[in-house]
């Protein structure tokens, strides 16, 4: 069997298969690169709605180079590594300025904006300009190392690399079947990703309803449970964090997470980390916030998993029946009916919602 002969069924599936998702049905660069950004480390169900109202109210590289931080991190909140937001930035400003605000037309172009790596560039190329550019994803390399039979792990660099040249040929291969009025590079890397997302899953695949299964030699050899084969995961850490929501008069106190650091630019209600256990919030209240002798109330407790770390944030309330002096604290007070509004981070969003219900 040689591998090429999975193109045409691929595509010949996807035709019949492919989600109706609304960035599939644009071919503009800018929409489908925000899309492939969003979609890195989020479920599509999930950036749907973030996609819509991005693509509503900064509908071009213009709009997005001219928004305000305020506008991107609110258009972000809740989709997490606000990095890539920020690069999205970066990169548009960068198109204005110096590419006179028009998108890159060839991949070392593309690779060359921040926030970009192989495989956005070859998400935008083949997607938006049909070009054969290969990308490998986790679906991909999902996809991939079940039809090879590969059994060494799938991140490895040997296997990555290997991953990426057999992509690079398929999706020329791909091209070379393509009638007038087709898009084969589009559809092929698509049809790869969409294949991991709907069929070739990591957990139950539904290899009855492949049309690769009987290429397949991780089916073949019964081993699709244990291929890919993933590398272990980095020890977690727990941290324990004590939080307070602190209100007078329908108005609370929030911080801005300073630059430099994980979501800078986020609003957050003031909190500590506090690796012992044996911390009281009242105690931590009264060193922190001087305010004298309070009584938190317990609000909700909210778990948190961040890149390797599992976070518990224990969250309190101190009411006061007036404007509490917090002169420890750089902040601002808000009133609860405009929380909304504020960018909050997603552990503190559900701390806030919690706390107006
Ligand atoms: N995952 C990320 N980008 C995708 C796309 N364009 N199609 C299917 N799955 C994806």
């Amino acid at each position: 069997m040689h591998i090429r002969s999975i193109v045409a069924p691929l595509l010949k599936w996807f035709a019949g298969n492919a989600r109706d998702l609304p960035w599939r049905r644009t071919r503009d660069p800018y929409a489908i690169w925000i899309s492939e950004v969003m979609l890195q480390q989020t479920q599509v169900k999930t950036v749907i709605p973030y996609w819509r109202r991005w693509m509503e109210q900064l509908p071009d590289i213009a709009s997005l180079a001219a928004a305000d931080e305020d506008t991107v991190i609110k258009l972000w909140e809740g989709l997490g590594y606000y990095s890539r937001a920020r690069n999205l930035q970066k990169a548009a400003r960068l198109i204005c300025e110096e590419l006179s605000g028009k998108f890159p037309r060839d991949l070392g172009g593309v690779l060359a904006l921040p926030g970009v790596g192989r495989y956005t560039a070859g998400a935008i190329c083949s997607i938006a300009y049909n070009q054969p550019e290969p990308l490998v994803d986790g679906n991909v390399a999902r996809v991939l190392t079940r039809l090879l039979g590969i059994e060494r792990p799938s991140k490895q660099k040997q296997v990555v690399e290997q991953l990426w040249l057999v992509t690079a040929d398929l999706v020329k291969h791909a091209v070379g079947l393509q009638r007038t009025s087709q898009r084969n590079a589009a559809a092929f890397n698509q049809a790869m990703m969409e294949l991991g997302a709907l069929i070739c899953t990591p957990r139950n695949p539904l290899c009855h309803d492949c049309p690769l299964k009987g290429h397949c030699i991780a089916r073949k050899q019964n081993k699709v449970n244990r291929i890919p084969v993933l590398a272990k995961r980095a020890p977690v850490s727990k941290r324990r964090f004590i939080g307070f929501i602190i209100a007078w008069h329908g108005n609370v106190f929030v911080q801005r997470r300073p630059s430099g650091e994980v979501n800078s630019g986020f609003w957050e209600f003031p909190n500590w980390l506090v690796d012992d256990t044996q911390v009281q919030p009242a105690d931590l209240a009264s060193t922190k916030l001087a305010l004298g002798q309070v009584e938190p109330e317990s609000l909700c407790i909210i778990n948190h998993s961040i890149t390797c770390y599992r976070n518990r944030l224990e969250m309190f309330v101190i009411l006061r029946t007036r404007k509490p002096l917090l002169a420890k604290l750089k902040g601002k007070w808000v009133s609860v009916a405009n929380l909304g509004e504020l960018p909050l981070t997603t552990a503190h969003r559900k701390a806030a919602n919690q706390f107006a219900c």
